[in-house]
């Protein structure tokens, strides 16, 4: 063979691999809504910097492939200009599903991202285990599994579910930092539909059991929920532009956007401490541009936490949403945000974190569910923490929830308040109640003595003051200077630096 012949050969045998589970069979994958791998890859990238690995890997007869590719395209490429990995199931040849080659496949681009420091995305849609490859399969997904736990807190990952993601496959997800689902076409679930009706009797659909609104609002599984698949590419790259490459790296700077108009910012708080507000309207009129990417809108919302940048450079934000359960913290809500506060601090992402907590959700139901064991996470993750911390307390910031939500004992390096901050053991009614037990019951008019003695205590103690007094508040600021007060603090702590003991890892309450 001459070495025209041999290229002729060589460009056959790419075509092949490029027609994946053939015509037929793309056609279908159209149909249900879903784009091919390559497709997947073509939209995420910067265009032509796609550089595939291991294209022919599993094939010795290359004159027939039996399955072009082993069911997945790996390889890197560039998005926004910067180097990502990114692994793409494709579905067209034998359903996307994991066998030996496959998950080599996949480990080789995990290592490949470490090597580099870059991120690492993977694109699901998958059929699980390859069935006829038995424990070679099992094997692969433990591969992958023991790589997400390597890399987790070293370069990002995010993992997107645009098509099926079942069994034991869902855990390589669970491990990554983030999880996209495409409406309509994304599934998560350990045991199908079929499996649990036979032992259960249960019947339930797909969508139900494990879709992206199952996930995104009800089991928090995923983060980000995505219209379609073009909705879903665009949101990957925002997510990568508030992210460094890995932990070694600083987030990447924007340009410098102001927000609206920061006398708003007075109005935004009612004047009754009982009545609710959006904390998003703060969030946006502090941030650069109003931009605020939220994660895990949808669940536990009583949190809010997310990216956004201050003068350029991305912060994570976390605050206490009064408009959802009082802005109370309970174990969703503990679980979401200490999960956050570790990602920046992995991805030395400073965090920002806007108190009005009126204390811990009370009920059978938070105790049974071990509010103590999932409250327990936040003060871990904030103690932990070494990225600057700033704590912005609005209003009321009560009992063993204001330590939570980054105290200065937690050591926030600066902890300031609106003057409408109330810094107590608990709210003004349930202290009145407690102190002036008997002062109440033996007043001629136990509700008039109980409204004066409450506004009494609101008076003298429900302020910043005394906190401020004792060190543990810095400064009590004009809400309008909220945004001026983060810059300049921001930039005093670039410099930060904090280390904790040497050990092998702490025992984060789980
Ligand atoms: C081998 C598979 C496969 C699998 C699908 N295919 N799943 N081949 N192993 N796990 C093949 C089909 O034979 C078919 O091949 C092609 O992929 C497309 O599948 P269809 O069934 O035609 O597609 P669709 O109707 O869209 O249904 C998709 C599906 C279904 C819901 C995913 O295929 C399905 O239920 N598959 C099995 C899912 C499963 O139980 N997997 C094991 C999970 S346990 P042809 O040649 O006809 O195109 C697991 C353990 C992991 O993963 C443990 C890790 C610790």
């Amino acid at each position: 063979m001459g070495i025209q012949d041999k290229i002729d050969q060589l460009n056959r045998l790419k075509e092949q691999v490029l027609a994946g589970g053939g015509r037929k069979r793309i056609e279908k994958q159209h149909e249900s809504g879903k784009k091919t791998a390559r497709e997947r890859i073509d939209m995420l990238f910067d265009p032509g910097t796609f550089v595939e690995l291991v294209t022919f890997a599993g094939e010795e007869n290359i004159d027939n492939l039996k399955n072009p590719g082993e069911g997945v395209v790996v390889g890197y490429g560039d998005i926004d200009g910067r180097k990502v990995c990114v692994y793409s199931q494709d579905f067209t040849v034998s359903g996307g599903s994991l066998g030996k080659i496959h998950a080599a496949k996949i480990c080789k681009i995990m290592d490949y991202a470490m090597k580099v420091g870059a991120p690492v995305i993977g694109l699901n849609d998958s059929g699980g285990a390859r069935i006829q490859e038995g424990v070679d399969a099992l094997n692969g997904y433990g591969e992958i599994f023991y790589r997400n736990t390597r890399a987790s807190g070293v370069i990002p990952q995010i993992s997107v579910i645009m098509g099926p993601c079942a069994g034991g496959a869902v855990y390589s997800p669970a491990l990554t930092d983030f999880i996209i689902m495409v409406k309509k076409t994304g599934q998560m679930f350990i045991t199908g539909p079929q499996v649990i009706k036979a032992v259960t009797g249960e019947e339930v659909s797909m969508e139900v059991l494990g879709g992206a609104v199952t996930h995104n609002q009800t089991s928090g599984v995923a983060h980000f929920a995505a219209e379609d698949e073009e909705e879903c590419i665009k949101l990957i790259r925002q997510l990568l532009s508030f992210l460094p490459s890995n932990n070694y790296d600083t987030p990447p700077e924007a340009e410098i956007m102001e927000p609206g108009n920061r006398e708003e910012l007075i109005n935004v708080i009612p004047e009754s401490p009982h009545l609710p507000y959006d904390v998003k309207k703060i969030i946006n009129l502090v941030v650069d541009g109003g931009e605020f990417l939220e994660v895990q809108p949808y669940f536990a919302r009583n949190a809010v936490v997310g990216f956004a940048r201050v003068k350029g450079r991305p912060v994570g934000i976390i605050a206490n949403q009064p408009d959802y359960l009082a802005g109370c913290l309970d174990i969703n809500a503990s679980d979401k945000i200490s999960r956050f506060v570790r990602f920046c601090d992995c991805f030395n992402i400073p965090i920002i974190t806007f108190m009005d907590v009126p204390g811990f959700l009370p009920g059978t139901s938070q105790e049974y569910g071990g509010i103590i064991r999932h409250g327990a996470k936040m003060l871990y993750a904030y103690s932990e923490a070494t990225v600057p911390k700033i704590t912005i307390i609005l209003r009321k910031a009560y009992g063993g929830a204001y330590l939570a939500m980054c105290s200065s004992s937690l050591r926030a390096d600066n902890v300031i308040a609106w003057p409408t901050a109330e810094i107590a053991v608990m709210g003004p009614e349930g202290a009145v109640n407690i102190i002036y037990k008997n002062e109440i019951t033996s007043a001629e008019n136990p509700v008039e003595m109980r409204t004066k003695l409450t506004a009494e205590y609101r008076e003298k103690f429900a302020n910043p003051y005394i906190a401020c007094a004792r060190g543990y508040v810095d400064d009590v600021i004009d809400p309008r200077d909220t945004r001026k007060k983060i810059i300049e603090t921001l930039e005093m702590l670039l410099t930060k630096e904090e280390h904790r003991p040497d050990k092998k890892h702490g025992n984060i309450p789980l």
